[in-house]
């Protein structure tokens, strides 16, 4: 009964037998199978001669600590064959006391785990190597985003020269009423007109009261605040059409703003800005395609959960090979001195990234309109 229960364990595991000392004193057919090496060869050898060298020193420490000390020792061990080749094999020692409670020899059975462990040292790679392509798209999202900022940056620049423009602009005129205003001024002064000195003096004062504003309002436009607060959405078009005005009545355009006051959740100043590069695109198409009867109009409008602005202008439309990229950084149909191509990428970023709403188009063959969704938060909805 013993010899059989001996044979079927030899049969199916690979036994070693080994002296206090690790000298190998027995080995079955299964080891020299997976070893390589015949039983001549490994009889009287030490044990280490399957050492692998990635095998650290401490896990031997540990071994021979724990069968010296009568315990079982259990392990998968990374063994070399005589070929060079790497077997993995699931390890048990047992030590073998004699009556006298004193180690007489050491036991080990093992079974070859060496698929298994291929396995998970591919799946282990495979791992590394998908969290490595995560690190990867991690980085190009930072990128990504830091581009985003730099065009969004290069828009406030571009539309901040556009608004220099439209200062120097806004100026041009009350400089020279203020420049008469002095000159009449002094001839009054001259006279002895004081009455008259009085009402120049305080004409003058006004105007340069309106300078100021004009002033006021460019600067707090483009004061790049990112606190999101609830503002009202007409106010924030009225300031966009604020800075425009010298253009919108230059260019003798017709604005209408129809809706009532809404209040939306965000930064107040960048959705100025959208309004801003939408008119402006507008009167850019007005001018470029030579319309005389020139119409915006600008509807704000909300059911329950969202707010809705359209701007619709009868400026000639967008041609269909054209509409499709128009979100596009950098395209534009404009003179590289007029146009940069970002404001509509960047009104769309605004819409998506500061009001988590959206910006689309519509075309037909002489009106263009944007539509632009935002919802409406809690505590927003009046
Ligand atoms: N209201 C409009 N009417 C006609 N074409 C428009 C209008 N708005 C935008 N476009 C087209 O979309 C392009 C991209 O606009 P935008 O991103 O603001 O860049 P830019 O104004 O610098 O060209 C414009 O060059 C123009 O061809
Ligand atoms: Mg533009």
């Amino acid at each position: 009964m013993l010899n059989l229960y001996q044979e079927a364990i030899e049969k199916s595991n690979i036994i070693s037998k080994t002296d206090v000392n690790g000298v190998i004193t027995f080995v079955n057919d299964e080891f020299c199978k997976i070893s390589g090496y015949t039983k001549e060869e490994l009889i009287s050898q030490k044990h280490n001669i399957v050492r692998h060298p990635d095998v650290v020193d401490a896990k031997f420490k540990d071994l021979w600590q724990t069968i010296m000390s009568k315990n079982i020792y259990k392990a998968t061990v990374k063994n070399r064959a005589k070929d060079g080749t790497t077997f993995f094999v699931n390890t048990t020692v047992i030590p073998i006391l004699n009556e006298n409670e004193v180690i007489e020899e050491f036991v080990a059975i093992r079974y070859d785990v060496t698929k298994e462990m291929f396995y998970k040292e591919a799946l282990e790679k495979k791992e590394e190597e998908l969290k490595e392509l995560n690190r990867h798209l991690k980085e190009e999202l930072t990128k990504n985003e830091e581009k985003q900022q730099v065009m969004f940056w290069q828009s406030r620049l571009a539309s901040l020269g556009e608004m220099l423009a439209n200062i120097a602009h806004q100026w041009r005129q009350p400089l020279t009423e203020l420049n008469l205003t002095i000159f009449t001024l002094k001839k009054a002064a001259l006279k002895g007109k004081m009455n008259e000195v009085d009402a120049l003096y305080c004409e003058g004062k006004n105007i340069i009261q309106n300078m100021s504003q004009t002033m006021d309002d460019f600067s707090n436009f483009f004061k790049p605040s990112k606190k999101r607060y609830l503002f009202n959405v007409n106010e924030s078009i009225a300031d966009a059409l604020n800075i425009l005005d010298r253009l919108i009545v230059s260019e003798t355009i017709e604005i209408n703003v129809e809706g009532r006051d809404i209040v939306v959740v965000g930064v107040s100043n960048e959705l100025s800005q959208v309004i801003l590069n939408l008119v402006k695109n507008s009167i850019d198409a007005f001018v470029q395609n030579d319309i005389t009867q020139r119409v915006i109009t600008i509807k704000v409008e909300k059911n329950m959960q969202e707010l809705s602005i359209e701007l619709e202008d009868n400026a000639g439309g967008i041609q269909e090979k054209n509409i499709y990229r128009i979100f596009e950084p950098y395209f534009t149909t404009k003179h590289t001195s007029v146009g940069t191509g970002l404001g509509l990428f960047i009104s769309k970023m605004i819409c998506e990234k500061g009001f988590y709403g959206s910006m689309d188009v519509k075309s037909h063959t002489d009106t263009t309109t944007f539509i632009i969704r935002l919802p409406l938060e809690e505590g927003a909805k009046i």
